[in-house]
C-alpha cells in the first residue's frame, strides 16, 4: 500500500524555533513557518478528530489565542509537539508539507491549460472503459486541464443522459427540467430550440448559481449543418488581457445584468463577464450576447464595455480559437460551463437532429477525481501520467 505521504516529494525537514514559537518546515524549494494554532487544529488524535468524517470534535475558536508549543521531540512519525493546553500529537512532516503548500498535493486537481484550435485535439474517452478507475481518473484529469471532453459510445436511448451524467455527480435541475431537449420546436422558448446558428456562449449566466458542468448528448444528427463548436474561455480571456488590459479591467469589474424571462420565469444575475481570483487567474466567464445588458454607467465605461464584449465575442468566433466537429449518436459532450463556450452552426430541417442536455455541479467530478486518485494510491494502481485519451 502506498500512502499519499509516500507519493509526495521527500526531503522535508522540520525544527522548532523557540524564538518565534513556530515550527519551521523546509524542503529543497523553500521553507514555511507554522504557528502553534495552525498545528494544534490539525491534530488527528482519536479524541480530537472523527476519522470517519474528518471533522473536529473540538471548536478551534475556543483554543487559547496565546497557545504555545511547550515541547518538540523527534518521533516515529516525525515530530511530537506538546502544546500549552496539554495536548500532544506526533506530526508527519511530509503531510504537513503538503498541507502547507510546500509539497505538491497528490490529490490536487490538474491546473487548467489554455488551448486554441492550433494546439487542441478534442479529448475523446470511450464510455465503455470508465469502470476502470485509472481510465476515469485520466478522463477527469484531461477534463480539468481543457474544460471539455467527448464521451464516445454512450447509450443512445432517450433520457439515458441522466444515467451518464449521474456517473459524475448529482443532476442539477433547473426550470428547464432535469433534462432539456435540444431540437426544433414549433413554439420555441429558447433560440436553442430552433435551427438557428448559436454563437459560442456559456449557459445560464442569469442564475445566481450558474450550472457548473453541462452535458450535451447526441441521440440523432442527420440534419445538414449543425456542427458543434467549443471555445476555451480561458484562452480568449487571456488574449483580451494581453492585448487590451483596460478592456480586460472593465470586463472583470463592471456588473452586467444577465436575464432570462418568459411567462413563468424571471431570472436575473448581476455579475461581470469575467470573474478573476485574487491572484489574477480566471474563475468564471459569462458570455451570452443574447441576454446581457450593461448598466447605465458613464459613457466612457460603457464604451469600454461594448468594446470589451465585442472583442471577446470576436475572439470566441475566431477560427483560431474555435474547435468544430459534428456530433454523432452516442457522443456526449461534457463541458465546464464556467470556462468552456459552446455553440453550433445553423442546421436545415432536412433530417432529424436531437440532442439532450443537462447540468451537474463542479463538486461531482472534483470529488470523484480525489476519491478515485486516493483509492488508486491505496491499491497501488496509480500511474504517473494522466490525460484523457485523444483521437
Ligand atoms: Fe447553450
Amino acid at each position: 500500500m502506498t500512502s499519499l505521504a509516500q507519493t509526495a516529494q521527500a526531503g522535508v525537514s522540520c525544527r522548532f524555533n523557540p524564538t518565534t514559537g513556530c515550527l519551521i518546515l523546509s524542503s529543497g524549494t523553500g521553507s514555511v513557518q507554522l504557528p502553534p494554532l495552525w498545528l494544534r487544529e490539525r491534530s488527528e488524535a482519536p479524541d480530537q478528530l472523527d476519522h470517519a468524517s474528518h471533522q473536529r470534535y473540538f471548536d478551534p475558536t475556543r483554543l487559547p489565542a496565546d497557545l504555545a508549543i511547550t515541547d518538540a521531540q523527534p518521533s516515529a512519525e516525525g515530530i511530537a509537539l506538546t502544546f500549552s493546553d496539554g495536548h500532544c500529537w506526533s506530526f508527519d512532516p511530509t503531510m504537513l508539507g503538503i498541507e502547507a503548500g510546500l509539497l505538491p498535493d497528490p490529490l490536487a486537481l490538474p491546473a487548467p491549460e489554455a488551448w486554441t484550435a492550433a494546439n487542441m485535439e478534442l479529448p475523446i474517452a470511450d464510455w465503455q472503459t470508465l469502470d476502470d478507475p485509472a481510465k476515469m481518473r485520466d478522463l477527469l484529469a484531461g477534463f480539468f486541464r481543457t474544460g471539455v471532453v467527448v464521451l464516445r459510445g454512450t447509450p443512445v436511448e432517450e433520457d439515458s443522459l441522466l444515467q451518464i451524467a449521474r456517473r459524475f455527480g448529482p443532476i442539477r435541475e433547473t426550470n428547464w427540467g432535469r433534462l432539456f431537449n435540444v431540437r426544433t420546436e414549433a413554439a420555441a422558448t429558447d433560440l436553442a430550440y430552433t435551427g438557428r446558428a448559436l454563437t459560442a456562449h456559456t449557459d445560464n449566466p442569469y442564475r445566481r448559481s450558474v450550472p457548473g458542468i453541462q452535458f450535451l448528448h447526441c441521440l440523432m444528427n442527420e440534419a445538414t449543418g449543425g456542427e458543434s463548436t467549443v471555445v476555451d474561455g480561458l484562452a480568449i480571456a487571456e488574449a483580451l488581457r494581453a492585448e487590451a488590459p483596460g478592456l480586460f479591467r472593465v470586463a472583470t469589474t463592471l456588473p452586467i445584468s444577465y436575464r432570462y424571462r418568459s411567462d413563468s420565469v424571471d431570472d436575473r444575475m448581476d455579475a461581470p463577464m469575467l470573474d478573476i481570483m485574487p491572484d489574477g487567474r480566471l474563475k468564471h466567464i459569462r458570455l451570452s450576447t443574447r441576454l446581457d445588458f450593461p448598466p447605465a454607467a458613464d459613457p466612457e465605461t460603457l464604451a469600454a464595455f461594448f468594446e470589451a464584449r465585442r472583442r471577446l465575442a470576436g475572439l470566441a468566433a475566431d477560427p483560431a480559437f474555435e474547435v468544430s466537429f459534428k456530433m454523432r449518436p452516442g457522443d456526449c459532450l461534457m463541458m465546464d460551463n464556467h470556462r468552456t463556450l459552446h455553440g453550433r452552426g445553423a442546421f436545415a430541417e432536412d433530417g432529424r437532429r436531437f440532442l439532450q442536455g443537462c447540468y451537474i455541479d463542479h463538486d461531482g467530478p472534483e470529488c470523484l477525481y480525489r476519491v478515485t486518485t486516493r483509492r488508486l494510491f491505496e491499491t497501488g494502481g496509480s500511474r504517473v501520467t494522466a490525460g484523457a485519451e485523444s483521437s
